[in-house]
C-alpha cells in the first residue's frame, strides 16, 4: 500500500496519461427512431453496443452494432430506421376518406355522404405494428319511420313506399281532406336525422255569407257557414260589367278571396260627329241608345288645321267616365247640317 502511494507520487504525469489514454465513450448520438439498449451515459472503450429500431420502425440498413474504441469515439454505422407502412385503406362505400400517408402514426378520416350516418370509428390510425386501429368503418343509409299524418289528412309519396321504413331523402305532400285546411309545411321530407319535416295539422275552415256588391247578385243566398274552397259567383245588373273574378273563394283564412266590382256603362258625350265603334263608323244621332260598356273603346275625329286632313283619335271607358279627348272640336249645328262633308271625319284622312 506504501509503495503504491509512493509510486502514485513520484509519477504523476505517468499515471494521469494513462486515464486519459484510456477514456470511454459518450453515449452515441443517434437518430430518434433508433432504439439503444442501455441507460448509461459513459462506455469503457471495447463495450459493443446493439441497436434497434423503435417500435413502428423498420431497420433498413448498415451494422446493427456499434463499438466504443480506445480514441473515445463510436465505429461508423449507416443504420437507419423508417416508419412501418399500414396497407393503402380502402373507403366506405357510400363514404369518403381523408389522409396524408399511410406511414406509422398517420390517420385516416372518414365520412359519410349526406343521407348516411357512420357506424364505427371516424378516424383510423396506423399502428407501430403496420396495421390500422380501427376497420373501415360502414355509412348506413338513413331511415325515416313513416311520417305521421294528421288527422283528416294524407301524405302522397313522390315515390313508391314500400313496408314501414322510407329512405332519407324521400318526399312527398300533405293534402287535407275537404273541407279541411292545411296549416303548416304542405312538404314532408325523410331528413339527414332520420326524422320527417313538421306534420301539418287539418283544421275545419268555414266562411259566412259575404255581402252583395253594389249593382251585382250572387249565386246563393243562403244563411249557412260555407266550407273551406266553397265558391260562390258573382253577376252585375243591366248594362254593368263585372271587373275582378267572376267567382270568390271560402280561403284557408275564412275570409272570402277578393269580389268583383260592377262598372258602369259610358254615354258619348258629343252631339254632332262621327264616332268609330266595334269597327264601325257612324253618326252619334244614330248610334241609339248612347252607351258603351265599361273598358269599351271609341274613336272620334280631329282636326289637323295645318295639314287640313282629319285623324281618328280612340277613348275608353272607364266605370261611367268617357273622356272625349281633348282636340276634338263639336261643329256648329249649321255646319253639321249642311256642311257635313267638311268635318274631320268625312274629308281626307292624315
Ligand atoms: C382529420 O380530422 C382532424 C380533426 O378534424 C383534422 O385535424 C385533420 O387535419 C384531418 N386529417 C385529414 C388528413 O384530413
Ligand atoms: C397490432 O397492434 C395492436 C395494438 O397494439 C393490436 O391490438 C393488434 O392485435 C396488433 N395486430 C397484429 C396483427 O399484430
Ligand atoms: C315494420 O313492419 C314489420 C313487418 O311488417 C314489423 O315486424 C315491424 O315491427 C314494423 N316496425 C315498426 C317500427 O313498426
Amino acid at each position: 500500500m506504501e509503495r503504491w502511494l509512493t509510486l502514485l507520487l513520484l509519477f504523476p504525469v505517468v499515471f494521469f496519461s494513462t486515464v486519459t489514454s484510456a477514456k470511454g465513450c459518450r453515449r452515441p448520438q443517434l437518430n430518434a427512431n433508433i432504439n439503444v439498449a442501455v441507460d448509461q451515459m459513459f462506455f469503457d472503450p471495447g463495450v459493443e453496443l446493439a441497436l434497434s429500431c423503435k417500435d413502428g420502425y423498420t431497420p433498413i440498413s448498415g451494422p446493427r452494432k456499434i463499438v466504443c474504441t480506445t480514441s473515445g469515439a463510436w465505429t461508423a454505422t449507416k443504420f437507419l430506421c423508417k416508419p412501418k407502412l399500414c396497407p393503402y385503406p380502402d373507403a366506405p362505400s357510400n363514404g369518403d376518406l381523408y389522409y396524408e400517408d399511410t406511414v406509422y402514426q398517420s390517420t385516416i378520416n372518414y365520412t359519410c355522404q349526406e343521407g348516411y350516418i357512420l357506424s364505427g370509428s371516424s378516424t383510423s390510425v396506423c399502428q407501430a405494428n403496420g396495421t390500422w386501429s380501427t376497420p373501415v368503418p360502414e355509412c348506413i343509409a338513413v331511415t325515416c319511420g313513416l311520417p305521421p299524418i294528421p288527422e283528416f289528412g294524407m301524405i302522397v309519396y313522390n315515390t313508391r313506399v314500400r313496408g314501414n321504413t322510407t329512405d332519407y331523402g324521400i318526399t312527398g305532400t300533405y293534402k287535407c281532406l275537404p273541407p279541411y285546411a292545411l296549416f303548416g309545411d304542405a312538404t314532408a321530407e325523410c331528413m339527414t336525422s332520420g326524422t320527417w319535416t313538421k306534420t301539418p295539422e287539418c283544421r275545419r275552415v268555414t266562411c259566412s255569407l259575404p255581402e252583395n256588391i253594389d249593382r251585382g247578385y250572387m249565386s246563393t243566398n243562403d244563411q249557412r257557414d260555407f266550407d273551406y274552397l266553397e265558391t260562390i259567383k258573382y253577376g252585375c245588373t243591366g248594362d254593368y260589367v263585372v271587373e275582378g273574378s267572376l267567382e270568390i273563394v271560402c280561403q284557408q283564412d275564412g275570409t272570402w278571396s277578393e269580389k268583383p266590382s260592377c262598372k258602369a256603362p259610358c254615354k258619348i258625350g258629343i252631339d254632332r260627329g262621327r264616332i268609330l265603334y266595334k269597327g264601325k263608323k257612324m253618326w252619334i244621332g244614330d248610334f241609339n241608345p248612347n252607351k258603351v260598356l265599361h273598358k269599351d273603346i271609341v274613336s272620334v275625329w280631329c282636326m289637323n288645321n295645318a295639314r287640313k286632313c282629319g285623324y281618328s283619335v280612340s277613348t275608353q271607358c272607364i266605370d261611367g267616365r268617357l273622356v272625349i279627348p281633348e282636340c276634338y272640336e263639336e261643329p256648329s249645328g249649321v255646319n253639321y247640317n249642311l256642311y257635313a262633308g267638311s268635318l274631320p271625319s268625312e274629308i281626307q284622312q292624315c
